[in-house]
């Protein structure tokens, strides 16, 4: 384990010795083709609130003098189980996340040009949460990302626990994108929802780690202020608990989609059967990859739903 990187160091470090010889036979012995599968032990990599009591906040762009944040984080071993073969006992308003699979090509072969992109994979995005989301009946796409693992990529994938809105910046989306409509439209449902998939599918390195909607605690929320140059959105940072019950979807396929809710009005009424609507989740570095493996390449699309 001498040349592992330092996350895998740490996680093998804390693994029986059983697992440790497994996961070090895996790093050996199988072929760089090799896809983890099962439930396993992961370090996960959680926010430390600022010692002094302040305010959390981050920078977006990188900032010259190198303070980038005011608050820290801390590493640490968690189980997650692998939903592949049981997708569809997960659900958005019950998890805050939902799986579809067996999608078409898309239309959008390359995923290098923002037009393109968004001239022919966001009406297919737009589509599959019509189709899936249940509710659903108008949806604006307002950004994308995508990611890939090679050093020099403009974004990689984030493997620090998150979640990217909070109501506060999820309603201030709607009044930056749909001013004219903003009032009307918030006195119905509004989700904010994103759809992730890989482009280089199955996922062999750095896969998705999602925490159950209704294993967090909404007190373990924490926002953060997200600066950019000219406006402040808002994050939030989870706070950990052992309750949290993590989750992933093992060699995540091109068909396959993940639909991350991040906020739903719905869960803030009285009565609701949404378990809170919003899901936290954070790449990680599975120890079983092999060290050669194929880095991750994705997109997340993120959407304004609204429905009833
Ligand atoms: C997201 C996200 C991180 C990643 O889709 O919101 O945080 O590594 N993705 O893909
Ligand atoms: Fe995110």
């Amino acid at each position: 384990m001498t040349t592992a990187a330092p996350q895998y160091a740490t996680a093998a470090h804390n693994l029986s010795q059983s697992a440790r010889a497994e996961a070090e036979y895996a790093n050996v012995a199988q072929p760089s083709t090799f896809i983890p599968r099962g439930d396993t032990i992961v370090t996960l990599n959680y926010f430390r609130p600022p010692e002094d009591g302040s305010a959390p906040y981050n920078y977006v762009e990188k900032q010259a003098d190198g303070h980038q944040r005011n608050f820290g984080d801390f590493d640490i071993q968690l189980p997650i189980r692998d939903i592949r073969g049981r997708e569809n006992e997960f659900s958005l308003d019950k998890d805050a996340f939902q799986v579809a699979s067996g999608l078409p090509e898309s239309a959008e072969k390359d995923f290098v040009d923002d037009a393109s992109i968004k001239e022919k994979y966001y009406p297919e995005v737009e589509k599959l949460i019509l189709d899936n989301v249940e509710g659903s009946n108008r949806v604006f796409i307002f950004d994308h990302t995508i990611r890939r693992s090679n050093p020099n990529a403009p974004r990689a994938p984030v493997t620090r626990v998150h979640i990217d809105q909070t109501k506060k910046s999820a309603t201030a989306r709607v009044h930056h994108h749909l001013p004219d409509e903003a009032e009307k439209l918030l006195q119905g449902r509004y989700r904010l929802i994103n759809v992730w998939r890989p482009l280089n599918g199955p996922v062999q390195g750095s896969p998705l780690a999602f925490a159950s909607s209704s294993s967090l605690k909404d007190e373990d929320l924490i926002p953060i202020e997200h600066r950019y140059p000219d406006r402040t959105g808002e994050t939030a940072g989870i706070r950990y608990n052992e309750g949290q019950k993590w989750h992933y979807l093992s060699g995540m396929r091109n068909d396959e989609r993940l639909f991350l809710e991040c906020f739903d009005s719905e869960a803030t009424k009285p009565g609701t059967k949404v378990l809170g609507g919003r899901v936290p989740h954070t790449a990680f570095q599975d120890p079983r990859t092999p060290k050669n493996a194929v880095g991750r390449e994705s997109i997340e699309v993120r959407a304004l739903v609204f429905g009833p």
